[in-house]
């Protein structure tokens, strides 16, 4: 990525640092379609790991920063500057991150959740917006292509009416007391100052609920929620169950855990209408089973020429080859490039129906998180996510506005 063509976008990271989980991922993301190139970063809060990982991705020294504070202000004055920052730090970090580069006017890739409450994540939302920045959160299993070819098959109305929505992201990779162990992301993720109590539900959770939100359409209206924490002695919950209430009353489910004994990823989503069912799970992505209301089971397969453009346009090497996780990083990545070169360039906006997750969706994330913790200490009440209040508060207030110049 060192030897950047006119055309490809400036990228910069901050973490992804040695032995770090998910910036590699975002790396191989970017590196796909060639349509990024990563000239910045701080890899890490050591000085010198952060430099030895420089010079290996080919970053010059000038451009690997002590800081993301230092590097936010000298790519902002830079005419070279970068086009987009990548936030693949722990979560405590997330908000002043972004802040520094949303504020200067950069583009933001921000992991989830978003950040460690709704007021900061809106103020990332309202900064992007106030400085003209996309802010984009990788909720990156809705850009594989059978899911988006499930949220097609839904917006078609191939399940008639949607009755129920059941999702889980329950893992089984911390059933144990990792955190005790020295291990680099059990660690962090055990400790509610940086992961919060609710850690699962950030962490997982949110994944799972962004998921049946991008299939289905449909908002979550109110939550009622249990955690318990299964490995003894841990800090923070690690399992979460919480009944889900979606638009026009649709109940649904979503169990969050990272003490799932013996479950890999774990992610699975399920959506039954009144005409038929859909089934994808991320273990086995290529796949999408359709249950029509016979009991008749269509397995549709991706790469097949039947299959939407929403889903065609996200296949890469076509049928019978695989393609997973870094696929679907590579193609939150092009979707992204898309807009951010239709913005450089002048372009219309590439952003479709069925598109790259925004920081809107990072906060809508964030306030579920909260409703979880709300509902949790109130014995499983239902609770209203903030998100669902806003837009009823919008109404309102429309509505008001309404019914003042009615008056007049
Ligand atoms: N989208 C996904 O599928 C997905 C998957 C895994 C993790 N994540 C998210 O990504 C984030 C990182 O998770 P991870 O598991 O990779 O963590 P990690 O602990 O493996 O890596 C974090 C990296 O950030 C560096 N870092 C920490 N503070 C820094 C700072 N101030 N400046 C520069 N570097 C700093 C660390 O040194 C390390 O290199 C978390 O928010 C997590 O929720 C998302």
């Amino acid at each position: 990525m060192s030897t950047r063509n006119a055309r490809q976008l400036s990228a910069g990271m901050v973490g992804g640092g040695i032995g770090a989980d998910i910036g590699k991922t975002h790396r191989f993301g970017m590196r796909m379609d060639d349509r990024y190139s990563l000239d910045a970063g701080v890899f890490g809060r050591d000085r010198e790991q952060s430099a030895g990982v420089a010079a290996s991705l080919g970053v010059a020294s000038e451009r690997t920063y002590s800081s993301y504070h230092e590097m936010a202000k000298a790519e902002a004055t830079r005419e070279d500057g970068i086009d987009v920052a990548i936030v693949a730090t722990p979560n405590d970090s997330h908000f002043e991150v972004a802040k520094a580069f949303l504020e200067r006017g950069i583009n933001v890739v921000c992991e989830k959740p978003l950040t460690q409450g709704s007021a900061t994540a809106r103020e990332l939302v309202e900064l992007a917006a106030a400085n003209d920045a996309i802010l984009a959160v990788p909720h990156c299993y809705s850009a594989y292509p059978m899911v988006r070819e499930a949220a097609r098959m839904v917006s078609d109305g191939r399940l008639g009416a949607l009755t129920f929505v059941d999702v889980e992201h329950a893992s089984g990779w911390a059933a144990t007391p990792l955190e005790l162990t020295g291990h680099k992301q059990a660690s962090w993720r055990t400790d509610p100052d940086i992961a919060g109590f609710p850690s699962v539900v950030g962490d997982l959770g949110t994944h799972g609920y962004h998921l049946a939100r991008y299939i289905t359409g449909l908002e979550v209206e109110e939550v009622s929620a249990q955690l318990h924490t299964f490995v003894p002695g841990r800090k923070v919950f690690d399992n979460a169950t919480v009944a889900l209430k979606l638009t026009d009353e649709v109940p649904g489910r979503l169990w969050a855990s990272m003490a799932a004994t013996g479950h890999n990823h774990g992610l699975r989503i399920r959506i039954f209408g009144d005409q038929g069912s859909l089934e994808w799970q991320h273990e086995d992505p290529h796949h999408l089973a359709f249950q029509d209301l016979e009991g008749t089971t269509t397995i549709s397969t991706h790469g097949l020429a039947s299959l939407s453009e929403d889903s065609a346009r996200l296949t890469r090497v076509g049928l019978g080859h695989p393609e997973g996780f870094l696929e679907a990083f590579g193609n939150f990545y092009r979707d992204l490039a898309d807009e951010l070169e239709a913005r450089r360039d002048a372009r219309p906006s590439t952003i479709r129906e069925l598109s790259f997750p925004t920081g809107i969706d990072g906060l809508i994330g964030v306030q579920f998180i909260e409703a979880v913790a709300a509902s949790h200490a109130a014995d499983a009440a239902w609770v209203v996510p903030a998100s669902v209040a806003d837009r009823a508060a919008e109404v309102a207030a429309a509505d008001a506005g309404l019914r003042e110049a009615g008056s007049n």
